[in-house]
This record gives structure tokens, C-alpha cells and sequence, in this order.
């Protein structure tokens, strides 16, 4: 199986073919993003929330990233896997942002990573694509400056902070990023951003003008707990069935009515015990799966 490219992502958009793209963090996750035929995964940031409960993505570690990475990558093999660099990996150096994003490609497999902002990490994009990364660059609401942003707010909304967008969408482009992550933005700005571009832009929050759209796993299957984003649709409910499935399981065990015969196995011969063999007793032959 032959895995799709960033050159087949950048030619979708000028074929105008839509981009989807998913977050996955696990092997069987991976294994049915592949079956629906999805083109692009994140293994992203966002699993500091959905995955291990905390409140924000910056306790995410580079080490979470690799091993979630490698087990996508594992159960994907068609799909470009894009690995989130997470926060404090990339903003301190350039060298520090070649480290990581170096342990993101060998130890996590991923063909690609993202980070986000604009100007002060257009060094580290330059440095990342002289290396022979592929990088995604991420623009918009940028969670991990969560605090600076003073919570997670639609960006770009006013001509001054729209302007600067697209600047900076501009110089990661020039800077060598195959595709930019638009986030929470008003879908004018992300149409006209999305026009002047030749690379896509992948929207989340951002309307319908973007040449793809990423969604959170969790957000479009029903399994986001604490907050369901606005911009986000729930395909299916799939928490609602996992819910009555665990329900019914643990009623089940309750009520003695699972396992049944039909999740049974039955020793092969007569089960002796040794307090059994000293009384002269043997206990009774039960019938075997073979008759
Ligand atoms: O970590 C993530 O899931 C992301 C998306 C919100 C784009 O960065």
C-alpha cells in the first residue's frame, strides 16, 4: 500500500479536491481512519485533554507524542501522519525544534510534524525544512498560548489581526510548510487566506472556504465528556453506544447471565483435584466443546 504524500496533499488542492483529516492517538483508531479512507491523521496536542484528562494541551510531552505516533502509524499505513510538536519543544531553539522533530520522525515514524504560530518560528520551519522534515504550520487560535490569548477565542477578527494572518501565513509558506491549520477564524479571513495561498489550508472552526477541514476524534464521535465544541458535529454517537454496550456488560456479569456456554471453554478430560483423588472421588466428566 502505497502512503499518500504531501505532494498528493498539495495537489488535491489544486485539483480541488476537499482535504479530510482526523485526530487519531491509537492503533485501532488509526486502523479505521485508514478504512474510511482518510487521506491525512494528526496524532495531536489535543491529547493532553481527550486522552489523559487534563484541562489544556500543554502538559503534553514529546515522549506521549512518539509513542502515540509510532501506534498510528502502525495501524495507518496509507495515510500522511502528521505529529503535533508540542509546547516547549520547539519554541526555546531552533537546534531544540531539529531534536524533537528529528525524535518525531524516527522514534514516532511520522512522515511530517506541525507546530504553531508565525514569525518566531519561521527559523525553526527553515531549519526543519533544510533537514528534510515536512512541516504543517498552524495559525489562528494557537492553544498553547491559551494563556496569552486569555482563553481559547476566535482569532483574526478585526482588519489588523486578519492582515497579520495572512502575513504570516505568507512568510510559512515561503518558509517551506506543505500545509497551514487554520484554527478558529472568521471564514471570510480564512477564505481570503486560503485564495492567496498555493499550499492548503486545513480549517477547524474556520467555515466551509478552507481546502480541507481536521476534526478531533473525540469531538465527531460523540466521546468529547467535557465540552463539545461549537464548530464541531458529532457524526455519530458513538459514546452513547459505548455506554449501553458497558451497561448491558456489566448487567450481564451482575445478573450471571455472561459468559454463557458459548463463551465457555470445558477441560478435555476429567478434572481430578488433588483434596478429590485423596477422597476417592473423581469429578463428574462435563461435556466438551468436541463432544
Ligand atoms: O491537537 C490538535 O488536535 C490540533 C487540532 C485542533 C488542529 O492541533
Amino acid at each position: 500500500m502505497k502512503r499518500i504524500t504531501t505532494n498528493d496533499i498539495r495537489r488535491m488542492k489544486s485539483e480541488g479536491q476537499a482535504i479530510p483529516m482526523v485526530t487519531a492517538y491509537d492503533y485501532t483508531a488509526a486502523r479505521l481512519v485508514t478504512e474510511a479512507g482518510i487521506p491525512m491523521i494528526l496524532v495531536g496536542d489535543s491529547m493532553g485533554q481527550t486522552m489523559l484528562g487534563h484541562d489544556s494541551t500543554l502538559p503534553v510531552t514529546v515522549e506521549d507524542i512518539v509513542r502515540a505516533s509510532a501506534a498510528v502509524v502502525r495501524g495507518a499505513p496509507q495515510a500522511l501522519v502528521v505529529a503535533d510538536m508540542p509546547f516547549m519543544s520547539y519554541q526555546v531553539s531552533r537546534e531544540e525544534a531539529l531534536h524533537n522533530a528529528g525524535r518525531l520522525v524516527k522514534e514516532g515514524g511520522a512522515q511530517a510534524v506541525k507546530l504553531e504560530g508565525g514569525g518566531p518560528v519561521l527559523d525553526s520551519v527553515r531549519a526543519l525544512d533544510a533537514a528534510g522534515i515536512a512541516v504543517m504550520g498552524h495559525l489562528g487560535l494557537t492553544p498553547q498560548s491559551v494563556h496569552k490569548l486569555g482563553g481559547y477565542r476566535v482569532q483574526g477578527t478585526s482588519p489588523a489581526t486578519a492582515q497579520e494572518l495572512l502575513d504570516d501565513a505568507l512568510r510559512l509558506q515561503d518558509a517551506g510548510v506543505f500545509a497551514i491549520v487554520l484554527e478558529l477564524v472568521p471564514v471570510e479571513v480564512a477564505e481570503a487566506v486560503t485564495a492567496r495561498l498555493t499550499i492548503p489550508t486545513i480549517g477547524i472552526g474556520s467555515g466551509i472556504a478552507c481546502d480541507g477541514q481536521v476534526q478531533v476524534w473525540h469531538d465527531i464521535l460523540g466521546l468529547s465528556l467535557d465540552f463539545q465544541p461549537k464548530h464541531s458535529k458529532i457524526f455519530a454517537d458513538v459514546g452513547a453506544t459505548i455506554r449501553e454496550a458497558l451497561s448491558a456488560y456489566s448487567e450481564g456479569v451482575r445478573e450471571r447471565t455472561f459468559p454463557t456456554e458459548a463463551e465457555t471453554v470445558h477441560a478435555k478430560d476429567p478434572v481430578v483435584l488433588d483434596d478429590e483423588a485423596e477422597a476417592g472421588g473423581i469429578t463428574p466428566l462435563r461435556r466438551t466443546r468436541r463432544g
